[in-house]
């Protein structure tokens, strides 16, 4: 894909629905008794993936574009499936399936490509363990072969890496579990799972555990549970909206407008650092639907003061989870910062879809920027006058649209090769993006 530069971001839109919402919505309707009615269901490969593996569990699915229907059979319900379940690149299906398939009394065989292939596993092997499945990998790697334990054993389980997909999984579990289970993270994740257990009537209880800080919370459930089918109408996905918003603050005299958009606050800090650097992005319209936030984002006016705003902003410690998927393209915008950013205790990003911090440095690196590679995190220096560049999205969604906002703030052409990676979370980002780059 070729990015051209752009003077501003002129429009109104609405983005592909929540990729980790829509992700628990399937899955958690599959184990609810009845069927259930997904609304704006997210169109990424990603979140078709998720339903391909339930389809292969033997589920029944029914797909009109963004609604969905799944005819969930209960926590026992399910077929052993006679082929591998193909999770294509997606870390969620993985990690929250396996969840669920560690209490079924079958074996089944979860795979990926190369990516998911790649990424650690040992974090949800060894609380699912604990529990009873017995699990085999590749070192720790997929292929996963779960053979599942029912009843499964209630743990408490402190989270050593902060990860909501590790969170989910042990609370999916749990669901099969006789008693509670309790898991306990020292920095807070996103919280999806545990409003969406409440909204299928789960006996969940979460919360500040006693004398710990403020970062500190968990999540108890009480199995053996039944969830109760639920329609669930899917906000906006903020980690799509983010490329547009990025876009429309670097970019003097946007003016765009982003409908119904979720703003769970353990998905908002993005738009808070953001905030700090451009006061003119405002959120109307707020409400609560499904037990989740939403409301619209506008971006308007006279934007762009970012150029001279000199001091470094940091981003690290806590704050890191709250935007975990939203970094590379932070290191975008503060190129164009005079202060630059900082980023650091991310080393998370080194083992997602792609090494982001690697793949983030290189790209600015090769756009003229300087940037400072860190064990677990980067450096960037602005205000830089990006230069058009080709850029190596590595497969990566997030690289490939973080870069594509660079480029329209660069000098000349910029080449964002392995584009097609887009689809993995948001097919329509580059059609959108023209429709509103002025
Ligand atoms: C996700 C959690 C995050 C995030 C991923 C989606 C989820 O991963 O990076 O894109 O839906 O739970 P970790 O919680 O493993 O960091």
């Amino acid at each position: 894909m070729i990015i051209r530069p752009a003077k501003r971001i002129r429009g109104s839109i609405s983005v592909p629905g929540d990729k980790s919402i829509s992700h628990r919505a399937a899955m958690f309707a599959a184990i609810a008794a009845g069927p259930s009615r997904l609304r704006h269901y997210s169109t990424s490969a990603d979140c078709a993936a998720t339903l391909s593996c339930l389809e292969k569990l033997g589920l029944q699915v029914e797909r009109n574009d963004c609604e969905v229907i799944i005819h969930g059979v209960g926590l026992n319900g399910f077929a052993a499936p006679d082929c591998e379940l193909d999770c294509g690149n997606s870390g969620t299906t993985m990690r929250l399936l396996a969840g669920i398939l560690a209490g079924q009394n079958f074996a089944a065989t979860l795979t990926g490509d190369e990516s998911l292939r790649s990424r650690p596993m040992q974090r949800i092997i060894e609380p699912l363990e604990m529990m009873g499945a017995e699990i085999s990998s590749n070192k720790g790697r997929a292929p996963l072969r779960i053979q599942g334990a029912h009843p499964l054993q209630a743990i408490d389980y402190e989270l050593l890496t902060a990860s909501a997909q590790v969170k989910s999984c042990i609370l999916l579990a749990g669901l099969h579990a006789e008693g509670k289970t309790t898991v306990v993270e020292n920095e807070i994740t996103r919280d999806h799972t545990e409003r969406m257990l409440e909204w299928f009537d789960a006996n969940i209880e979460t919360g500040k555990p006693e004398r710990e800080p403020e970062t500190v919370r968990f999540a108890s459930i009480t199995g053996p549970a039944q969830l109760t089918a639920r329609d669930i109408s899917i906000p906006g996905d903020i980690s799509s909206a983010a490329y547009f918003i990025a876009a429309a603050i670097l970019l003097p005299q946007s003016s765009l407008e982003i409908s119904d958009v979720g703003l769970n606050p353990t998905r908002t800090s993005f738009l808070d650092q953001l905030r700090l650097m451009e006061p003119a992005i405002e959120i109307r319209n707020q409400r609560a639907d499904c037990n989740e936030r939403r409301g619209d984002i506008s971006v308007s006016g006279e934007t762009s003061s970012i150029g001279h705003q000199t001091e470094r902003i940091t981003i690290n410690g806590a704050l890191i989870p709250q935007l975990i998927d939203e970094l590379p393209l932070l290191a975008v915008v503060g190129s164009q910062r005079e202060g630059g950013i900082e980023i650091r205790d991310a080393k998370e990003l080194r083992v997602k879809e792609s090494d982001r911090i690697a793949a983030t440095v290189a790209g600015l690196r090769a756009m003229g920027c300087e940037a400072e590679e860190f064990a677990d995190g980067l450096r960037v220096n602005g205000p830089t006058k990006l230069r058009g560049a080709r850029i190596d999205s590595h497969g990566d969604h997030r690289i490939a649209m973080s870069f594509a906002v660079a480029g329209l703030v660069a000098e000349g052409e910029t080449e964002i090769a392995g584009s097609d990676c887009v689809a993995v979370s948001f097919p329509e980002f580059f059609d959108l993006l023209e429709s509103v780059g002025k």
